[in-house]
């Protein structure tokens, strides 16, 4: 395993957050819960059928460990049903959303578990392994909502290899066009997400097709006045830009194209101006640069609700539960 990952379960361990799955039905995710347990990674919660998690357990060949709790909202089971539709209610209810409307989406184990998320009964949440990330994304906006610090929420990778390098890339997930403020924002809860999960210190990029003042353009300048937000809002954190991407990365380049800069050529985290540019980028760096891709790890939100691929493996649902714990 690369280092990054291995760290990672190390922090999640010493972390030990609570984790809601909404997705108890799918084996990957039983699979995982049980990893997750079974190495002490976090205290595993799940939302379903008490008897049919179980019997799950069992036809795979395991025990049901009785540390795992399980939200049975099978039946009468459903401990925080009301308190969890009161808080939905209350924050929908002028966007025209019924009291009955908000009981029946609760009833949804994914809902449910944001629910839970959103009252702190538990730390973080992880969802996406059956839901789609416009699903996951919805019952984590609506229900728990953005963080103070943040206007927009977002989706960043961890791109790091078996070599040692980690580095972080957003937004490849939720928001195409972000405005100067917005990419700020995105910039801002990228770098605390990157320090939080590797400890070490962010040096922020704000990536374009131009380096500096090489070139003029209306989105060359939206970089610009991001980076001049990000800076007023967020003086302790290193960051620069428009940088073009091998000025972030090659300190050779870095040199002929930002010499003075702080950032230029030892780069860690890179903010795209847009969704199309950090999606494709991330998937060419996992494709032809042999990244091991983590995420997308949702940012932004003010308590951890993470998506997964539909795709995840069992290694993915660990590693983003630890990430989520660690957002905590
Ligand atoms: N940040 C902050 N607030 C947001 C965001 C955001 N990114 N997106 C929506 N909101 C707000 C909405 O404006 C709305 O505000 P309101 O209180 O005024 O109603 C509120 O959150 C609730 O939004 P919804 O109406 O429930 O959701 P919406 O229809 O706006 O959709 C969603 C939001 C689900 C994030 C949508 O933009 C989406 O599906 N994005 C694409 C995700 C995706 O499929 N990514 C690609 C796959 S991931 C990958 O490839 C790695």
């Amino acid at each position: 395993m690369n280092p990054f990952l291995t760290d990672l379960h190390t922090r999640a361990a010493a972390r030990k957050a609570s984790v809601i799955f909404a997705e108890s039905g799918d084996i990957r995710v039983l699979q995982a819960a049980l990893f997750l347990h079974t190495g002490g990674l976090c205290n595993v919660h799940l939302v379903g059928s008490g008897s049919s998690i179980q019997q799950k357990f069992v036809q795979q060949g395991f025990d049901f460990p009785p540390e795992i709790t399980i939200h049975d909202i099978s039946e009468n089971g459903s401990q925080y049903l009301d308190s969890i539709a009161d808080h939905l209610y209350e924050r929908r209810k002028n966007k025209g959303m019924l009291r009955d409307q908000a009981v029946e989406l609760c009833k949804e184990p994914l809902w449910y578990a944001a629910g839970l998320v959103a009252l702190g009964i538990v730390d973080a949440g992880v969802a996406g392994a059956v839901h789609t990330t416009g699903d996951v994304l919805r019952a984590g906006l609506q229900m728990i909502g953005t963080a103070e610090n943040s206007s927009v929420v977002s989706g960043s990778f961890i791109m790091s290899w078996d070599e040692g390098l980690v580095f972080a890339y957003a937004d490849c997930a939720v928001f195409p066009y972000p405005n100067a403020e917005q990419l700020a924002s995105i910039a801002a809860d990228t770098a605390r997400m990157y320090t939080l999960l590797t400890g070490d210190e962010a040096r922020v990029a704000f990536l374009s097709f131009a380096t500096g003042r090489s070139a003029n353009h209306e989105k060359i300048e939206l970089v610009h006045k991001a980076l001049a937000q990000f800076k007023s809002d967020h003086p302790d954190l290193i960051a620069d830009g428009p940088l073009q991407f091998d000025a972030a990365l090659i300190p050779d380049i870095a040199t002929r194209k930002a010499p003075g800069s702080t950032v230029a050529g030892r780069a860690n985290v890179f903010i795209f101006p847009n969704l199309d540019a950090g999606n494709i980028a991330y998937k060419i760096t996992e494709r032809l640069g042999g990244a091991k891709a983590t995420g997308p790890i949702i940012q932004g939100l003010a308590k951890p609700f993470n998506d997964l691929s539909r795709g995840a493996s069992i290694d993915d649902i660990v590693d983003t539960a630890c990430a989520a714990a660690l957002l905590t």
